[in-house]
Parts: structure tokens; C-alpha cells; sequence
């Protein structure tokens, strides 16, 4: 019967054997997947394995430095590359939600090739993909089936020619969590909300700037940090922020201002197929709408979504 232990063990053997003493490189993400993808094959080859954190400038506040620092704590071997400003400059002038997730995917692979370069001899290419990933990267053919592109599978530059290592692609979130605290991984990334791989671009309606980016960096912190404070983050299955196109009407002081929308989102879920509003406490609601309007400037007015999926979906692009 299946068991952590004996995947753990079962899959390091295996990998032991395929990769022999050949090198691999890999792109983590901050997200369980990648984390415990990296782990096995890390338990497997030790630092043959390259891996190469990327900041887009689209994470969470602080998130490129605290995710970095933890993966050298786990002994991983890996690089963290600024990518920040050649991310910006791809998205500039872009509105078009399918557009920027174009820009963002080609500029990762970009700067993903750039590095693989700088290492001899690579042969292969790790990847988190696990088995929902699988299925839907085989079912989103159709003109229809495409809703949003997702970049997770697939996407290399042909001329890498690298062979593919995907150590979860037979399991289930859970079951990658499950795996995931076998092999000791701090249940700050296990338990970690998903994160979709455009980040805070696709939370930024419209074209996103450096600026923007800043602005709702600061309410998402405040938005999780209240969820973590009143434990309420592991009720819910993502929570995020969306910095919305509209100005509207304020009053400070004795001052009339002239300032930007947030939305909060947050939702229960299984697999995000479908997913419910969380019925967060409006005691809390209340307490995080004061201290984003207060805290954040340029922002005047928060609203929660309480549009479930479908027909709405969980980002808003
Ligand atoms: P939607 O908005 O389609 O989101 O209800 C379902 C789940 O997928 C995430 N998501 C993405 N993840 N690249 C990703 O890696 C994307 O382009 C993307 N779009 C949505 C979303 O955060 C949610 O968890």
C-alpha cells in the first residue's frame, strides 16, 4: 500500500539510478510543488542539482528574500537571480490579461535559458508538475478549454533538448504535502495558499507598474498578516488582493481625495476547479479594511468579493 515513507524512499532509489551522476537544473517557485520536487531530487544527487529562484518582481512583499533565505537553510543548491526590472520593462504598455501571461512566460523562460547557460553540461530539467497538472495541460486543447493559459508544463526552448525529471507528476496535492513533511519541509511552505506563477500581475488590473506593484504588496501583507494573526489563513484556500482600474471618491480630514479600489478575495476550495467566498468574520473584514485605507497611500476604499466559481473565477484576470 502507498505510503509517504515508501514514495520517499522508492522515488530517492529511483532517482538515484536515472540521474546517475548526471546534472540537473530547476526552477523554484516558493510553492509546494517545485519545494518538493527539489527536495527528492536534492535527497537523490545532492548539488548536482542546480536550482535557480527567479524574482519577477511580482511576488508577495519580502517573499524573494524569505523564500531564498529558507531554501539555503534546506541546503539547497541554489541561485537567486534578479530579474525584477526586465519583467517590468516586458510588461509595459500591456493590458490584456492573456497578454501579460505571455509576456511574463516568455520573459521567465528567458531569463530560465539565460542561467541554464551559464552551467555546463546540464542534462536534464527538474519540474514540480504534479498529476492534476497532467491532466490539465492533456484536456486544455480546445479553443474553449483554454479559459486562462496556464505555463506551469512544458514551455521550453526547443534547443535545450533537455530530458525531464518530474518527480510528482503521479500524485496529488495532498499527497505532495503529505510527502512534502516526510522529507521535514517547514509547514510554512507546505501549508502555503497556491500562487499563481504571473504573481501580482494578474492582480493588478490594467498595465502593471514597478509603483503599482509597491501599492498592493502592502495590502496583500496586511490582508494575509490579519489572516495569520486571527488564524484564519488556514480556513481558507487563497486569499489575495486585486488592485482594481478605479479611482473613486474619499474624505480625510477635512480633505476630499481621489484614490484607488482594492478587492479582497479569499476562498474555500478543494482544487480551485471550484470555489466558494470565504465567509470571513466581519469583525475582521472591518479591522483590515481600516488598516489597509490608513496604512496604504493611494488606496481609499476596500470592497470584498463575494462572487463564488463559477461563473466568476478566483483572479480576476
Ligand atoms: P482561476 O482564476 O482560473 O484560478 O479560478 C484557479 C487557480 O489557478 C491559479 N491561476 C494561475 N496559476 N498561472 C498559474 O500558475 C496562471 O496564469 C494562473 N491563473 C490562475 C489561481 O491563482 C488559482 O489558484
Amino acid at each position: 500500500s502507498w505510503t509517504s515513507e515508501s514514495f520517499v524512499d522508492s522515488t530517492i532509489r529511483d532517482l538515484k539510478f536515472r540521474l546517475g551522476n548526471d546534472k540537473v537544473v530547476m526552477a523554484l517557485s516558493g510553492g509546494v510543488d517545485s519545494t518538493v520536487a527539489a527536495t527528492l531530487i536534492h535527497r537523490a544527487i545532492g548539488d548536482n542539482l542546480y536550482c535557480i529562484f527567479v524574482d519577477n518582481g511580482l511576488l508577495r512583499k519580502n517573499e524573494f528574500e524569505s523564500v531564498l533565505a529558507s531554501y539555503e537553510n534546506m541546503g539547497l543548491n541554489i541561485k537567486g537571480v534578479d530579474a525584477k526590472e526586465q519583467f517590468y520593462t516586458a510588461l509595459k504598455g500591456l493590458t490584456d490579461p492573456e497578454a501579460k501571461r505571455k509576456a511574463i512566460g516568455k520573459t521567465f523562460i528567458d531569463v530560465f535559458d539565460h542561467e541554464a547557460h551559464l552551467l555546463s553540461d546540464v542534462k536534464w530539467l527538474g519540474q514540480g508538475t504534479i498529476y492534476p497538472d497532467v491532466i490539465e495541460s492533456v484536456s486544455v486543447k480546445g479553443p474553449s478549454a483554454t479559459i486562462k493559459s496556464h505555463h506551469n508544463v512544458g514551455g521550453l526552448p526547443d534547443f535545450m533538448k533537455l530530458k525531464v525529471v518530474e518527480p510528482l507528476n503521479t500524485l496529488f496535492k495532498d499527497e505532495v504535502r503529505a510527502v512534502g513533511s516526510v522529507l521535514g519541509i517547514s509547514p510554512n511552505i507546505l501549508k502555503r495558499h497556491p500562487f499563481p506563477g504571473p504573481g501580482l500581475a494578474i492582480r493588478i488590473l490594467g498595465e502593471v507598474t514597478a509603483q503599482k506593484v509597491a501599492v498592493l504588496q502592502q495590502v496583500d501583507d496586511l490582508f494575509i498578516g490579519g489572516l495569520r494573526r486571527d488564524n484564519l489563513y488556514e480556513e481558507v484556500w487563497q486569499a489575495g488582493a486585486m488592485l482594481l482600474p478605479v479611482q473613486s471618491v474619499g474624505v480625510m480630514g477635512d480633505e476630499r481625495t481621489y484614490e484607488n479600489v482594492v478587492a479582497l478575495r479569499a476562498v474555500t476550495s478543494i482544487d480551485g476547479m471550484t470555489a466558494d467566498w470565504a465567509h470571513l468574520p466581519y469583525s475582521f473584514l472591518a479591522d483590515v479594511s481600516n488598516e489597509i485605507i490608513n496604512k496604504v497611500r493611494g488606496v481609499n476604499r476596500v470592497v470584498y468579493d463575494i462572487s463564488s466559481k463559477p461563473p466568476a473565477t478566483i483572479e480576476w484576470e
